[in-house]
């Protein structure tokens, strides 16, 4: 409660990263591994998304030019600005892997200190970092060091509930020159339980020394969720990662709200659409049979919610063919009432 009232809407100035403008509450796509490709982000701009990252990238994997990572690295001129997000734990290879991504032009590069899962942390990265905040500054050091572009950094509020130690991670970070910070209000050992600690958040932003942007992230799914998060804490914006999947419409709604306008929800045509044309983005870089099986994981969030939609995912989940895929959506256009959807 403490934060209520503290931050009007009129205190928020235009938002920086370096020379990057971001307006004023900028929201800002959250990296998603197998998520964020540049066919989801392309879908994610035209609704008003002002920074996107890609998905994450192993430093190893780049240095070794694996294919895998390398072709995270393409993006196009309107996606921007685009940050390039990099993890790993050895200074080396980071630097080196901050180096190939900088040579791809992107406005900003993103250090993963966030990453959970055991894979990753078992060899020291992502919030593994979070254990040992001197290794943490002396990565986030050598990566500014290595290239001219803005460096920033994502990160959880702690390692566990015991040692939740965001906001000195934030202040030094601030002081060996990261020019962001973007904190998923959560713990690693939380992994994706519980909710997210907005007040933890809250307390990074909030304090005296603190002056580069603060971008708060967690459980946003819904636009005014989302102004009440800038109303309550005052960050500098919001990042959004799940409620945006099957979701991009979230970013033009929290803009309308922010100006305090209404907005519609999407109806079942225009989710089709949106269905298609992500469908077609990621055909024109991935090709027509890795685009239908990669798909399939969006078609459930297209549709959330929708009743009688299920016999029509078990069918979408199996298509083999962009024709079938595009006849089943067609169908669900023609059987599933737009009414249904009013009030939804
Ligand atoms: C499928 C999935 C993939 C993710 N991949 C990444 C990633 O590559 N890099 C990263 O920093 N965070 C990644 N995250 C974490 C999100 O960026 C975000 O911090 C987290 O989902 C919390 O935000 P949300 O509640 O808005 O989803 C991923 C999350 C999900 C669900």
């Amino acid at each position: 409660m403490m934060f209520f009232c503290r931050f009007k809407s009129n205190n928020f100035t235009v938002v920086r990263i370096g020379n990057i403008d971001l307006g004023i509450k900028p929201v800002i796509l959250a990296p998603m591994e197998d998520v964020t490709d540049s066919a989801f982000r392309l879908i994610c701009k035209e609704f008003g998304a002002d920074l996107m990252y890609t998905e994450f990238i192993s430093s190893e994997g780049l240095i070794r030019d694996a294919f895998k990572s390398t072709r995270k690295l393409d993006f196009e001129e309107k996606e921007r600005p685009l940050g390039i997000q990099i993890f790993g734990h050895q200074l080396d290879s980071m630097i080196s892997a901050a180096r190939v991504s900088a040579s791809y032009n992107p406005n900003l590069i993103d250090i993963n200190y966030g990453c959970p899962v055991k894979k990753v942390v078992s060899k020291g990265a992502g919030a593994a970092f979070l254990q040992d905040i001197p290794r943490m500054m002396a990565m986030t050091k050598a990566v500014i060091d290595a290239v001219d572009l803005p460096v920033t950094v994502k990160t959880r509020i702690g390692w566990d509930e015991k040692s939740v130690n965001i906001v000195e991670v934030a202040l030094r970070m601030q002081d060996v020159g990261a020019k962001a910070i973007a904190i998923h209000g959560r713990t690693r050992s939380q992994q994706y339980t519980g909710e997210a600690n907005w007040d933890a958040i809250g307390m990074v932003k909030q304090h005296p020394d603190m002056e580069i942007p603060v971008f708060g992230n967690g459980d946003i799914t819904t636009a005014e969720r989302a102004v009440e998060m800038f109303d309550k804490y005052g960050v500098d914006g919001i990042m959004i990662g799940r409620g945006a999947m099957g979701n991009p419409w979230i970013f033009s709604q929290i803009k309308a709200l922010l100006q305090g306008q209404t907005y519609s929800l999407p109806n079942i045509k225009e989710r089709i659409e949106i269905a298609k044309k992500h469908f077609e983005n990621s055909e024109k870089i991935k090709g027509t049979d890795l685009t239908v099986r990669e798909m399939r994981k969006h078609y459930g969030n297209y549709f959330k919610g929708i009743p009688y939609f299920k016999p029509y995912k078990i069918r979408l989940l199996t298509a083999p063919e962009k024709t079938l895929v595009y006849e089943i959506l067609d169908e669900i256009g023609e059987n599933l009432s737009t009414e249904i959807l009013d009030g939804l």
